[in-house]
């Protein structure tokens, strides 16, 4: 039996959650009042059975003992299977703890050369870096302890021989990054040599890894420890674990590309300020600093040219060299901002200054640009309107057809129609005229429907996203309709974004989701009142439904392909339909609505949860 299914049978579901909600049992399940959103009648079920639980209320959220407990926490998965384990005194797994023990092996090692470049960069040794740090950098005393700034002398192995003296071993030496082994099994020798040491930790002030800088001019600029299992560039963001309280203070974070940048402004009061240390700022990233303030604002140079260099996927592109990049960033900025439910922002620096700098000379030039942030959409209409008025219908035109890219991007369309109405003021024509303009450029060209309506015949699912597409009014019905509704992963994600509010009124050439969801709104349907509409979707659903039950069932589930023969499939798949639009059945159908439930919706919920080594 593996750790996490060991801790699900030891603690009991019904008596942890009950410690946070008052469960009553009700059939077979146990209700009360949801924990996750306000609510006065209880919709909010565990089932013992299958030990899971789920909202039926406006949250719709549900899973099992993990989830209820990373939703609770704000946790990762990693985090709650630790929290779990301790609870239900189970040993996680050899490996899984091998590695956090390594973990803690390297951390022990980081930490013990943190302190030894700290004290070289007190001695007689350390004078020029001293030097360096107080008058060119103009850091105090103060910082330089905060920050734990340290000096690694110009010599190859006088951190590896103080660690061995204390008896850490060459191997957690080498997997921690402070020292290099060589090929052909000669000695073991510093990484970081002739440099000011700049310790990294992460969100807890664990020290996990550093950055060197040379004094001279060396190349690199800095040298940085490398990918280890304590030290994820992806996920660790410099300084976090000393900005926490100031983040949550001022419920805004400001993101930095460099380590002077965040010890600048910490000197100079700014203390809400970390760094992605050169990289995009990434999902990882994201889901940190989520936990601390709601509000990301990006006080990087735009035009850095390292911020392109290093890409991952799901990571923000700050690449604004041209149009296509600029679209390019929009997209990741709104996709990254909807996977973290963050408020991504950018501070107008002024051009070819850093934060550092900023910061220090002109502190009231740091307040007012971070509080003067504009979102990323609109800080990139900013920079194509640019800041004179055009002086010719033609001007206008070309204007309005290099936003339009940006406008495609942003999804929200309360938000989009905003950005309409700034760059219609900004250009002094109508809103009208903008609309009309972006829709006609799209690449028909024409004055026509730029798309002309498709004619292959529609599958089920295609149908109904047309239905959906071109009665938004249908959307409340839907609200609480998973994606996997829809087998196709672009389905899906039409029906995502319809959901959110997107209405995929304009074309987008390079975004084949848009694509498709624009060409099905498109579709000639015939014309339906809001009650016709409302029938027709059923229908459609029902049909689906009653597909997906079949296939699932016939692969996976005995108990679905018995139901159906003794109720019949069209039972089977109302049924489903009840469950997905949230209604448990209170007769002796439930434990087969419940059946359905697990195996069409929370099994694929909980596949989904972070594997526990986060890739
Ligand atoms: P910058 O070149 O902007 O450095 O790189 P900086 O922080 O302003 O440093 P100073 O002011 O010249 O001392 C931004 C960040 O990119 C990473 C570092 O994290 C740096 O702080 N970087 C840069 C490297 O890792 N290696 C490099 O060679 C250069
Ligand atoms: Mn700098």
């Amino acid at each position: 039996m593996d750790a996490v299914e060991e801790i699900k049978s030891k603690l009991d579901l019904v008596e942890y959650i009950g410690r946070v909600t008052k469960l009553q049992k009700s059939g077979r399940s146990f209700k009360g009042l949801c924990p996750f959103h306000t609510e006065k009648t209880p919709s909010f079920h565990v089932f013992p059975d299958r030990a899971t639980w789920r909202c039926f209320g406006s949250c719709g959220e549900g899973g099992d003992l993990f989830t209820f407990v990373q939703k609770r926490d704000n946790l990762d998965f990693r985090e709650a299977l630790r929290v779990l384990a301790a609870e239900a005194g189970v040993q996680v797994s050899q490996e899984g703890a091998q590695k956090r023990s390594h973990r803690e092996k390297l951390i022990a090692v980081v930490s013990a050369a943190v302190d030894f470049y700290q004290q070289c960069l007190r001695a007689p040794e350390g004078a020029a870096a001293r030097e360096y740090l107080a008058e060119k950098r103009g850091l105090t005393q103060a910082t330089i302890e905060t920050f734990r700034l340290g000096w690694a002398p110009d010599d190859w192995r006088i951190l590896r021989g103080y660690l061995l003296v204390r008896g850490y071993p060459d191997q957690d030496i080498i997997d921690s990054g402070m020292a290099i082994e060589p090929d052909g099994g000669r000695e073991p020798y510093d990484r970081f040599r002739g440099r000011i040491i700049i310790p990294i930790a992460d969100e807890r002030g664990q020290f996990v890894g550093m950055g060197g800088r040379g004094l001279h001019g060396e190349e690199p600029k800095y040298l940085n420890s490398p990918q280890t299992d304590a030290f994820d560039k992806g996920r660790t963001l410099f300084g976090l674990h000393l900005a926490t309280d100031a983040i949550r203070a001022s419920g805004t974070v400001a993101v930095v590309e460099g380590y002077m940048d965040v010890m600048g402004p910490w000197q100079a009061g700014f203390q809400n300020v970390v760094a992605t240390m050169g990289t995009s700022l990434t999902e990882g990233h994201a889901g940190l600093l989520k936990r601390y303030a709601k509000r990301v604002v990006l006080a990087m140079d735009p035009d850095a040219a390292g911020l392109a260099a290093a890409e991952r996927a799901g990571s923000l592109f700050l690449g604004l060299d041209s149009l296509e990049a600029m679209a390019r960033s929009a997209r990741s900025a709104d996709a990254l901002t909807a996977a973290s439910d963050l408020e991504l922002r950018v501070a107008p620096l002024p051009p070819g200054k850093d934060p550092d700098e900023i910061a220090r000379d002109d502190p009231e030039g740091w307040r007012e640009a971070i509080s003067g942030s504009v979102t990323f959409a609109e800080f990139l209409l900013r920079r194509i309107m640019g800041s004179e008025t055009p002086q010719s219908p033609a001007e206008a035109r070309r204007v309005v057809d290099r936003l339009r890219p940006v406008l495609v991007a942003v999804r929200d369309p309360i938000e989009r129609a905003m950005y309409v109405q700034r760059v219609a003021r900004h250009l002094g024509i109508g809103e009208d005229a903008v609309l009309d303009r972006i829709r006609q450029a799209s690449p028909a060209g024409r004055f026509q429907r730029p798309v002309p309506p498709a004619t292959e015949p529609l599958s089920q699912e295609e149908t109904l996203l047309a239905l959906l597409l071109r009665y938004p009014h249908l959307r409340p019905r839907f609200r609480h309709h998973p994606a996997t509704l829809f087998g196709s992963g672009v389905g899906r994600e039409i029906f995502e974004r319809w959901q959110e509010g997107e209405d995929f009124l304009l074309p987008a050439p390079d975004d084949p989701v848009v694509t498709r969801a624009h060409a099905l709104q498109q579709r000639r349907l015939p014309p339906l009142s809001h009650d016709e509409a409302w029938q027709a979707a059923q229908g459609k659903l029902r049909e689906i439904t009653r597909d997906r039950v079949m296939q699932h069932q016939a692969a996976l589930t005995e108990e679905l392909a018995e139901a159906e023969k003794s109720l019949g499939a069209n039972a089977v798949a109302r049924l489903a339909d009840d469950v997905w639009r949230g209604a448990i059945p209170h007769d002796d159908n439930r434990p087969l609505a419940e059946g359905i439930m697990e195996d069409l919706q929370l099994g694929l919920s909980i596949h989904r949860r972070e594997a526990p080594e986060g890739v």
